[in-house]
């Protein structure tokens, strides 16, 4: 069963470490017969949601008009989410979170998303795993609310500067991960 995959990206440097493992990820799941979608939020003007509870009543995602509004119909269209990103002070990069905190526009609109399924692949300097807990902790809730099955999570320790990825095993692991979505 080939899926639609969208994968939301969080780090504002293109050939960065997590595009990288993006794009090996890519590469698989595409192999896999899968259709990919990557929308990169590091590149995207999106706006914190100022909860003012009006998602959809002028026709588009949210009235403040930001690069959201192109993100929602691919929300709505895709089986699986899958978060490629840096940790950024133990968290999701700004516009990462501003993307996952407007998918309240979505519940508000009463919009039906067919996402059922996550993975989460996640890059950062430090070289201790247990770092990763507030992150990982955050991509759990979530899917626990949203009732997505967790597919695999990635964590790649170690990397600061562009590039670092190249010189440990995550890419191809990514790949792998990609190419078992069939
Ligand atoms: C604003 C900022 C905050 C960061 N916070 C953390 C952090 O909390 N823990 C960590 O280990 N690395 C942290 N890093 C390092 C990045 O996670 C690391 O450089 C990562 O490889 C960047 O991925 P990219 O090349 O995809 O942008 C931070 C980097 C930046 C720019």
């Amino acid at each position: 069963m080939s899926r639609n995959i969208l994968v939301l990206t969080g780090s504002p440097r293109k050939g960065g470490n997590s595009d990288l493992l993006a794009d090996a990820f890519i590469k698989g799941a595409k192999a896999a017969g899968n259709r990919v979608d990557k929308y990169e939020t590091g590149l995207k003007r999106i706006v914190g949601c100022k909860a003012c509870d009006r998602c959809y009543s002028q026709g588009e995602a949210c009235v403040f008009g930001d690069d959201f509004n192109a993100l929602a119909p691919l929300m709505e269209q895709s089986d699986t989410l899958v978060l490629v990103t840096p940790m950024y002070w133990f968290t999701f990069p700004t516009p990462l979170k501003a993307a996952l905190d407007k998918m309240y526009a979505l519940l508000v609109g009463g919009r039906r998303s067919n996402i059922h399924e996550s993975l989460l692949l996640a890059c950062a300097e430090t070289t201790e795993e247990a770092d990763f807990e507030g992150l990982v902790k955050t991509y759990e809730l979530i899917g626990a609310y949203q009732k997505w099955t967790d597919l695999a999570k990635l964590l790649v320790p170690g990397v600061l500067k562009v590039g670092d990825i190249l010189h440990t095993d995550a890419l191809l692991k990514a790949e792998r991960i990609g190419q078992s979505l069939k």
